[in-house]
């Protein structure tokens, strides 16, 4: 019995003990602060840093160079701030999980401005923990799997609207991930101002990467008043919901029913918020997915067949005709086709935290008030943790990967909320262009481009045309 207890207590202490003595941080003496070294790295250019390296190179060469050079922690100057990258799993894991409360999620001010202040991405404490279980009640599992026949019938309108056509793949997916992404929102409320919050979106989306200026004609004051009207629909259309005291089972009901209750310029800004957070990473994933597949005809044919037998079978059954939560719980080769797509392109190369004190973290100093960036994109790089990491092989995830070495929806309390409904409408997608078009490139030049996205050069021109 003696031995049992021991081990069933002693084995979790040492396995704490292991973990904790891994990846640590801690809040140096003032003292020994001072005599800490930061970690090695270049900081570029005054003021610009190495901003422009970073923006303008293949950010694989950019990171793996600096990790050849420095090593797995370095720091660098890029956006006007200082910054520390980290690329191991342990360190992206002791930033976004284990010691999250030392690194605070951090943006500039401009995109706060613009997005709303009281968004999610920008919370911390109380008030984000009740903002995510708010979200998180729109996008679980059991929230969106009734809003399966909704997605399929928008991406077969937009697949229908490629046929023949020569398009900017990216382009038309941003479409479709936006309205997937507003019909999780309002639900299939005929909303008349619709037209209108696109408009408006689409000059906010365009001001968003532009230079923080905000005089007459630019695009960034063009983007705040965008911005304003956005708020003056979001708050009509509660209105009109307030009017109709129907019970609904989307995001926006989710936040007007909060227990506490939100303030309308609470719900606006989460609102136009998670259009934000869903729209360019779902389209640029999906994109990256058409580019792959046209790469790799064994692994599309792989991915068709297994579509194929869902349709076959849809068409000989008695049941559903449609595409249902079920069928996309069959989709085992397409899904890891998206999350090898996910690992590969990594399109979110990192995300930034910001040192909320003093932190020694592995005998190096990291200053309060700097970003400090676990790299995903190394992460998911690295030969440590995936074999050959650059071949495009969906089948290494037969085998469930290493913990904490594929983050593509991030780690911790701020990781992705939207994680299932990202992958549901990649898959009723995948279902219908696989089984119903093909496609080539249109144009000879093939590539990437950089900066804020990671993307197939010119958005990967494509004609689609509809298979006879
Ligand atoms: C393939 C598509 C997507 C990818 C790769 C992705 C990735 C991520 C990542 C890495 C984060 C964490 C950022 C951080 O820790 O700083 C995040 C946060 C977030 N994502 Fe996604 N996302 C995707 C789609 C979506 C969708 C469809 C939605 C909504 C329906 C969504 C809503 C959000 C929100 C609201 C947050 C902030 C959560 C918080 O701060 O607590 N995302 N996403």
């Amino acid at each position: 019995m003696l031995p049992l207890l021991l081990s069933l207590v002693l084995f979790p202490l040492c396995l704490l003990y292991l973990l904790h003595r891994r990846a640590r941080a801690k809040k140096p003496s003032s003292a020994t602060a001072h005599k800490l070294p930061l970690p090695p790295g270049s900081m570029g250019w005054p003021y610009i840093g190495e901003t422009f390296q970073l923006y303008s190179s293949n950010p694989n060469t950019f990171f793996s160079l600096k990790q050849k050079k420095y090593g797995r922690i370095f720091k660098t100057h890029i956006l006007g701030c200082p910054c520390v990258m980290v690329s191991s799993p342990e360190a992206a894991r002791l930033v976004l999980v284990t010691q999250a409360q030392m690194f605070k999620p951090t943006y500039p001010a401009s995109k706060e401005r613009l997005l709303g202040p009281k968004a999610i991405f920008f919370q911390q404490g109380n008030y984000h923990a009740r903002l995510r279980r708010i979200v998180l009640r729109a996008f679980m599992p059991d929230a969106i799997r009734g809003k399966v026949a909704g997605i399929e019938a928008v991406a077969i309108q937009a697949l229908h609207s490629w046929d023949g056509r020569n398009i900017n793949t990216f382009q038309e997916m941003k479409t479709y991930a936006f309205h997937v992404a507003l019909l999780s929102i309002f639900g299939k409320d005929e909303i008349s101002c619709i037209d209108e919050l696109k408009q408006c979106y689409y000059t906010l989306e365009k001001g968003y990467n532009s230079m923080p200026i905000n005089l007459p004609g630019t695009l960034f004051s063009n983007a705040m008043k965008a911005r304003k009207q956005l708020g003056r629909i979001v708050a009509d259309i509660l209105s009109y919901r307030r009017q109709k005291k129907a019970e609904a089972d989307d995001l926006l009901g989710s936040l007007m029913e909060a227990k506490q209750g939100l303030t309308d310029d609470q719900i606006a800004d989460n609102i136009i918020g998670v259009i934000f957070a869903s729209r360019d990473t779902t389209a640029s994933v999906l994109t990256w997915i058409v580019k792959y597949l046209g790469e790799n005809p064994s692994i599309l044919q792989a991915v068709t067949e297994e579509q194929e037998e869902i349709m076959r079978d849809k068409e000989m059954g008695e049941g559903e005709k449609y595409l249902t939560w079920a069928d996309t719980k069959r989709m085992p080769m397409t899904s890891k086709v998206i999350q090898e797509t996910m690992r590969v392109a990594s399109i979110l190369s990192f995300t930034f935290r910001e040192a909320v004190e003093d932190v020694e973290y592995e005998g190096y100093l990291i200053p309060k008030g700097w970003k400090v960036l676990p790299l995903f994109r190394n992460i998911h790089h690295s030969p440590d943790n995936f074999t050959d990491p650059e071949k495009f092989d969906p089948s290494r995830f037969e085998v469930a990967p290493k913990a904490n070495t594929f983050m593509p929806f991030g780690n911790g309390t701020h990781s992705c909320p939207g994680n299932e409904l990202a992958k549901l409408e990649m898959l009723v997608l995948l279902h219908h262009l696989t089984t119903k078009y093909r496609w080539s490139m249109s144009g000879s030049e093939s590539g990437i481009q950089y900066g804020p996205f990671v993307l197939p050069l010119h958005g990967l021109p494509m004609r689609f045309s509809r298979k006879t």
